[in-house]
């Protein structure tokens, strides 16, 4: 019995920043971000979205295809929480239906907590295989305004159907896992945006790609040249470059500098005019892969990245299934990039300085969102979501 996943759609913003209007207020030259990093655009979440209402928007359209009966188990991954006690899933599984004995958990581990979650998943689904398992990435990437990682911010979410047999992707059991004690990328609780050691990050990044790979190779047969394509996670997208190049050449590659970055082109379109999206930003990759890529992908490899700050890391794989086109997304993704509004400065400056009440005050927020869901209001400390 193969377990993976069956169905993914993503969700962003409906509004985004040009990284040339950024450039121009820096009075920085543009063609650091569209070429030295590889971004374009960053995805910004309006005052009345955020983890739960993107979570709730990603999910959706696999809830209207599957409906809510099989789904034992909800598992949001986020490093953007909103409440130190209550996951944030639960008011997921209300805004989308769920049932009363659906499970709900949130996870946290930096970027890699979606991973975790698809691994448990595929776990839960093996051991009880009439269930499906819900997973959902969602975060908002926010760095202070001025800094080396301001123009690597965005924000998105990526649900995924986990079952057997599935129809996308059937996911291997070998996986080579890598953890380290560092500093490169943190966020303390009374922060709202993150910490980071910017050069340093993308060193670990790296290290943890080499030694998920050797510790993936030790437990696997299958060898760099059985992938067709490489999933990375995509702080931006020249990261994912880098990382690309340097594995394939510590495996002696043999394929042309344009047959490398082959492998790894149609992963990147989606990020480079969303942004980070943190723990998401790998699945959006694989929907920019799947919806992007024109040629039957059936019966090819794909390997993972998974990298998270901190770190915990893990290179695993998996398998397209014969039939996968069906059970894509791919116009909804398109017209929802297409609709997209761009923000001038000012506006980028509002969405930047989102409500966030520390002392209970009530907040009535006005409607932005194109999304079916949003935050409505806060009163009381309690988060008010509402369907439009
Ligand atoms: P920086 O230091 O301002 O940029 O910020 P730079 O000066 O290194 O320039 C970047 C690249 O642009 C360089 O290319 C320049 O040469 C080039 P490279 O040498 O790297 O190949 N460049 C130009 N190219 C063309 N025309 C020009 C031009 N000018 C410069 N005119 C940095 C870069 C990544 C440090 C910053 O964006 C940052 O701090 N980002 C946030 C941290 C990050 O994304 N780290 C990635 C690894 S850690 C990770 O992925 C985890 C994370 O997602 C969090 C989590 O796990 O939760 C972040």
């Amino acid at each position: 019995m193969s377990v993976g996943i069956d169905e993914i759609s993503f969700y962003t913003s409906n509004f985004y920043l040009d990284l040339r209007t950024l450039a121009a207020k820096q009075q920085t030259d543009p063609e650091k971000y569209y070429t030295g990093i590889g971004q374009e655009k960053m995805a910004m979440a309006t005052h009345d979205e955020d983890i739960v209402t993107m979570a709730a928007n990603a999910a959706l359209p696999l809830i209207e295809r599957i409906g809510t009966n099989a789904i034992s188990t909800l598992l949001l991954a986020t490093e953007t929480g909103i409440d130190q006690s209550k996951a944030a899933g639960i008011y997921v599984h209300r805004l989308l239906g769920l049932n009363a004995n659906c499970r709900v958990v949130e996870l946290k581990q930096a970027c890699y907590s979606a991973t975790a979650a698809l691994q448990m998943a595929c776990a839960l689904v093996a051991r009880q295989p009439t269930t499906k398992v819900l997973v959902i990435a969602s975060d908002i990437a926010r760095y202070d305004l001025d800094t080396p990682g301001e123009a690597t911010q965005g924000c998105g979410a990526v649900a995924m159907l986990i079952s057997h047999n599935p129809r996308i992707m059937a996911i291997d059991a070998e996986v080579g896992n890598y953890t380290d004690d560092v500093m490169d990328f943190w966020r303390p609780n009374y922060r709202s945006t993150a910490l980071v050691d910017g050069k340093y990050s993308t060193k670990i990044y790296l290290k943890a790609l080499k030694k998920t790979w050797d510790s993936f190779s030790e437990v696997s047969r299958i060898g760099f040249n059985d992938f067709s394509y490489f999933c990375y996670h995509l702080p931006f997208s020249r990261m994912a470059q880098k990382a690309h190049q340097h594995l394939a050449k510590s495996n002696q590659c043999e394929l042309s500098a344009e047959g490398i970055e082959a492998q790894i082109q149609p992963t990147l379109r989606y990020n480079q005019i969303i942004g980070n999206s943190y723990t998401a930003s790998i699945y959006i990759g694989l929907c920019s892969l799947l919806d992007n890529v024109k040629e039957n992908l059936a019966g090819k490899k794909v390997g993972f990245f998974s990298y998270g700050s901190g770190c915990v890391a893990e290179f695993f794989s998996g398998s397209i299934q014969e039939g996968y086109q069906a059970c894509l997304h791919t116009q909804r993704h398109m017209d929802m990039l297409a609709e997209r509004q761009e923000l001038n400065y000012d506006q980028y400056l509002d969405l930047y300085r989102y409500p966030d009440p520390r002392q209970g005050e009530s907040v009535e927020i006005p409607k932005a969102t194109l999304g079916r869901f949003r935050l409505a209001a806060i009163h009381q400390h309690k988060r008010e979501y509402v369907a439009c």
